[in-house]
């Protein structure tokens, strides 16, 4: 039996020192033993971006980027995506178990009865000025958020922690209207309890005289299951933000806008932007060749293309160009589609793509879609935010439950000056 070790030699001293292996990994402070003398503080890990370092010990989603496979607590994001709803997959993520059908009943419940939020936040959302962007209001309200929770500051509290899920995830969507009704100049839409989560979403957004809207059936299937898509993908820039903030022991409203601080930016949250702006520029199929010879010749990026992670198809972008074709019967089809599988056709047979395994990834599609439902682009991020609360939620409260978590503290590799006395003003020039 091979030995699940690790041995190191130090040449700086010659000696050696066995590491223990698990779960494929080594423990970085498991390297501070090893020293040049008594007085050295010990070696550390240098990983800018954290491109080879586990953080925490998880249990809630699985990635294997080689060979495009996407699982929630073991469930195959295909799956989920054919056969589960929003809501259950929530339950799913933060209880590790597909709920029952009186657990799922009650879980539902317990969610609904939080979609409204007090009365001040109106006043709040009405001081953004009339085009402020709606990713900046959604952080800043869900921050004001924890103003109205008190109670939520005891984060040790099992109980006061589900409480503030349930809220949170009702109020999410609840939130994400108000701001987009702000933009529109239109006023804010109460929530309807009798319709279920994403349809009562967009009952907010687009209802105007009429008693109850008509959600289309495809379109809040649709919306519904992009909102399974995105639920959670594990230890991203985002959900490390919750995960650091939250070890913290700070209120989870803090916690989640410092999250969606996270998600607001450009590389993480806002390639489905930049892919509307890439066909825009392409305009039509038979620009295609020429965007791609440009692409390929290092002026720019194929938006909506290649993943940190995975180096085959996203196998959620597999589901979504399905759902785009369903989506575009109803709203009719989105002029920039024929664009965009062209792109794909051309980049997938295509040497420069196909040996740097470069494919399709979530954001490919998924722009075209919001945009064919009516969304303006700056609206993108805040219908990422809204269901990978699921997520950034169940790997806040796996941390809170894991007594090996302390608050996040990296280390830096000091290149500052060494120590020097204070130069007096006048001695400066
Ligand atoms: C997602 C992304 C940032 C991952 O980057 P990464 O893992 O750091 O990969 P690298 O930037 O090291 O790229 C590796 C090679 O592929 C090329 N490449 C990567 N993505 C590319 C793209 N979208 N179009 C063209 N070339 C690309 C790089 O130029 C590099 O080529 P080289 O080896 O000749 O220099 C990158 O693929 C990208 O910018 N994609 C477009 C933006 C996007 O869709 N983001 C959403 C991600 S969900």
């Amino acid at each position: 039996m091979p030995q699940s070790s690790l041995t190191v030699t130090d040449n700086r001293t010659g000696r050696q020192y066995e590491l223990p292996i698990q779960d494929g990994t080594i423990r970085s402070t498991d390297l501070r033993q090893i020293k040049t003398d008594s007085g050295d503080f010990g070696l550390i890990a240098y990983d800018p971006a954290f491109m080879n370092t586990a953080s925490c010990r998880s249990a809630i989603t699985f990635i294997d980027g080689d060979r495009g496979i996407l699982r929630y607590r073991g469930y195959p994001i295909e799956q989920l995506a054919e056969r589960s709803t929003y809501l259950e997959t929530a339950y799913l993520l933060l209880h590790g178990e597909l709920p029952s059908r009186s657990q799922l009943e009650k879980w539902i419940e317990g969610i609904t009865v939080h979609t409204m939020v007090n009365e001040n936040i109106k006043k709040f959302i009405d001081g953004f000025h009339y085009d402020a962007h709606p990713m900046g209001m959604v952080i800043s309200t869900v921050a004001g958020l924890s103003t109205f929770y008190r109670d939520a500051r005891q984060v040790h509290d099992p109980e006061v922690r589900r409480r503030q899920i349930h809220r949170l995830l009702a109020k999410m969507p609840t939130i994400a209207a108000y701001v987009f009704r702000h933009n529109a100049g239109r006023p804010y839409i109460y929530p309807d309890n009798t319709l279920g989560y994403t349809a009562n979403f967009l009952s907010m957004l687009w209802r105007m005289s009429e008693g109850t809207y008509a959600v289309h059936p495809v379109l809040e299937r649709a919306l519904d299951v992009l909102f399974i898509l995105h639920a959670d993908h594990e230890q991203n820039c985002s959900t490390s933000a919750m995960r650091g903030i939250g070890s913290s022991g700070v209120d989870p409203y803090s916690a989640i806008a410092g999250a969606a601080a996270a998600l607001y930016g450009p590389l993480h949250g806002g390639a489905n932007e930049a892919v509307i702006h890439m066909l825009n520029e392409i305009g039509t199929v038979a620009g295609v060749p020429a965007f791609i010879r440009d692409v390929k010749a290092g002026k720019g990026r194929l938006m909506g293309f290649g993943h940190r992670v995975y180096k085959n198809y996203d196998p959620r972008a597999r589901v979504i160009k399905r759902l785009a074709e369903e989506v575009f019967d109803v709203t009719g089809r989105n002029p920039m589609l024929d664009v965009a599988l062209e792109l794909e056709r051309i980049a997938l047979e295509d040497d420069y793509f196909v040996s740097r395994r470069l494919y399709p990834n979530v954001d490919f599609y998924s722009g075209l879609i919001y945009q064919a439902m009516g969304f303006p682009v700056e609206m993108f991020p805040v219908l990422f935010a809204i269901p990978r609360t699921a997520g950034w939620l169940a790997q806040w409260e796996e941390g809170m439950r894991d007594p090996e978590q302390k608050i996040a503290r990296p280390r830096q590799v000091n290149t500052g000056p060494g120590v020097r006395d204070y130069v007096a003003m006048s001695k400066r020039d």
